[in-house]
């Protein structure tokens, strides 16, 4: 389909709140994730929410099936398109680790996430997905889900000497990034 623009932390349309997709397996529900698609391939992403593609709605695309030059040495996510999700954080464990956002380019920062969490919603045909994760995985979740409630992850920062530009704090991920 179509490479769209990603838009950019600064966007007020990614500070929205997404509303819930009403309609499964429309031919419009499946352009829009065909164009998520391509978006993120374009671009190297673990994920992607339709907000960043200045689509307020509740759909997020995430995983990978094969190496990701943007995340070298992460585990392989399931690829998954999850429309209208719930996240349960499963203890209050919490995990510090790093993230990068299509949407901030240039930049990452450490994180802290629920460690263990179980997340429910549907896929594009309107069939229920109900997983429990951890980890990488958990952490993909939660920062798409974010995108849908108007967060991006500098929001989330606590320890902000651990925020900075990709090419200095991680240069062989730099060299392999698009943006
Ligand atoms: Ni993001």
């Amino acid at each position: 389909m179509t490479v769209r623009d990603i838009l950019k932390m600064g966007d007020a349309r990614l500070l929205r709140v997404a509303e819930p997709v009403q309609t499964f397996d429309t031919p419009e529900l499946h352009a829009l994730i065909a164009d998520l698609q391509d978006t993120m391939a374009a671009v190297n992403g673990a994920g992607l929410a339709a907000p960043q593609i200045g689509v307020n709605l509740q759909l997020v695309i995430f995983g990978s099936t094969a190496f990701n030059p943007r995340y070298p040495g992460r585990p392989l996510v399931p690829r998954t398109v999850l429309v209208n999700p719930q996240i349960t954080p499963l203890g209050i464990e919490e995990e510090d680790d790093w993230e990068g956002c299509l949407s901030v380019p240039g930049l990452r920062g450490v994180v802290p996430r629920w460690s263990r969490i179980r997340y429910t919603g549907f896929d594009e045909k309107g069939i229920a997905i109900d997983r429990s994760v951890d980890g990488f995985h958990a952490r993909v979740v939660q920062h798409e889900c974010d995108h849908l409630i108007g967060k991006l992850y500098p929001m989330r920062v606590r320890d902000f000497t651990r925020f900075g530009y990709t090419e200095v704090l991680f240069p062989d991920i730099s060299a392999a990034e698009d943006d």
